[in-house]
C-alpha cells in the first residue's frame, strides 16, 4: 500500500492505473477508522481495480473551531487498518495542499442544504462539497464511497457532482452497526461508559419508528420516537424527523416511495446523527 501527501505524487501513481483502463475507486474519510469505513473499502475493492482511501480532516466543514480541534487523528492505527483491508493508495495531504490559498465557496445545493444539519450546523455542506470536489479532481474516481449515516451528506455530494457534471458515481452503502445497534462512528470514541449506554436510545428509537411503520400514522411515530429520546437523562434532542429521502421536506404521508427517519442528538458532549430507511 503507498501512502501519499501530496497531488503531484498521487497523480503520477494513478497516472499507469487510468492508461491500462482500470476502473478507480475512491473512498474520502476523516481518518479515526472503524469497521464502517472497512465496509467502505470491501465495497469499492468489489467494484473497482484501484481502491484509493483518502485521510483529511477538512478544517471547512467544521463549524465549531473545538470540534475540529478534538478530532480524533490516530494516524498510525489507521494506516494499520487500511493495510489489511487490501486499500492500495492513501492520500494524506496536509491542509497547504488541499488549500494554498484561501478560497470562497458558495454552491447551490439546493434547499435541503439549510434543513437538518444544515441547520444546526451552518454552512458545513459547502465545506464538504468543497473537499470532496477538490478530492475527486484530484484523484478523479470512476466510483466514490460513502456510508448511508451521514444521509444528508450523500445527498449534498451527488448535487455538487450534478452540478459540475462530474463523471463520478456515488455509491451509498449500508450503516455498519454495533451488535447492540449504535451506529459506528468516529466520535463514538468521545462516549464515555454513561454517554455510551444512554446513545443506544437513537437507534432504539429508529427501530421502534422501523417496527411500528405499518401500524402507526406518522405523528404517532414521531411522538413516540422524541418521547424516548427526551426522556433519556444525558441525551438532548436536536431532531427526530420523518423525510422525504430526496428533499428532507417532512412527510405525512406513508405511501411515498422514499421515505428515511433521521435523528440528531447531543449525547454528553458529543453530537450523534443516525438514520434508518423506511420505505
Ligand atoms: O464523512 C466524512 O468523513 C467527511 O465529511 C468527508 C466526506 C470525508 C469530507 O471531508
Amino acid at each position: 500500500m503507498e501512502v501519499v501527501n501530496t497531488i503531484t505524487a498521487l497523480r503520477s501513481l494513478l497516472g499507469p492505473i487510468k492508461l491500462a483502463k482500470q476502473k478507480i475507486a475512491l473512498v474520502p474519510t476523516m481518518g479515526a477508522l472503524h469497521k464502517g469505513h472497512l465496509s467502505l473499502i470491501d465495497l469499492a475493492k468489489q467494484q473497482a481495480d484501484f481502491v484509493v482511501c483518502s485521510i483529511f480532516v477538512n478544517p471547512t466543514q467544521f463549524t465549531d473551531p473545538k470540534d475540529l480541534e478534538k478530532y480524533p487523528r490516530p494516524l498510525e492505527h489507521d494506516l494499520d487498518m487500511l493495510r489489511t483491508s487490501g486499500c492500495d493508495l492513501v492520500f494524506m495531504p496536509p491542509v497547504k495542499e488541499m488549500y494554498p490559498k484561501p478560497e470562497n465557496w458558495h454552491i447551490d445545493l439546493g434547499p435541503a442544504e439549510f434543513l437538518l444539519e444544515g441547520e444546526f450546523r451552518k454552512g458545513h455542506y459547502q465545506g464538504v462539497t468543497q473537499i470532496v470536489k477538490k478530492l475527486f479532481d484530484a484523484v478523479t474516481p470512476d466510483l466514490a464511497f460513502f456510508g448511508q449515516k451521514d444521509f444528508q451528506q450523500v445527498l449534498m455530494i451527488q448535487k455538487m457532482v450534478n452540478y459540475f457534471s462530474m463523471p463520478v458515481r456515488i455509491i451509498t452503502c449500508p450503516i455498519i452497526r454495533e451488535e447492540d445497534g449504535l451506529a459506528m462512528s468516529s466520535r463514538n470514541i468521545h462516549l464515555s461508559a454513561e454517554d455510551r449506554q444512554d446513545a443506544l436510545v437513537l437507534s432504539k428509537a429508529l427501530y421502534y419508528v422501523r417496527d411500528h411503520f405499518a401500524s402507526l400514522n406518522i405523528p404517532e411515530l414521531l411522538q413516540e420516537a422524541r418521547a424516548m429520546i427526551q426522556s433519556t437523562p444525558g441525551v438532548e434532542l436536536d431532531y427526530f424527523t420523518i423525510a422525504d429521502g430526496a428533499t428532507l421536506m417532512p412527510v405525512l404521508d406513508k405511501g411515498e416511495s422514499n421515505i428515511v427517519a433521521l435523528v440528531a442528538a447531543r449525547v454528553g458532549q458529543t453530537r450523534l446523527i443516525d438514520n434508518m430507511i423506511l420505505s
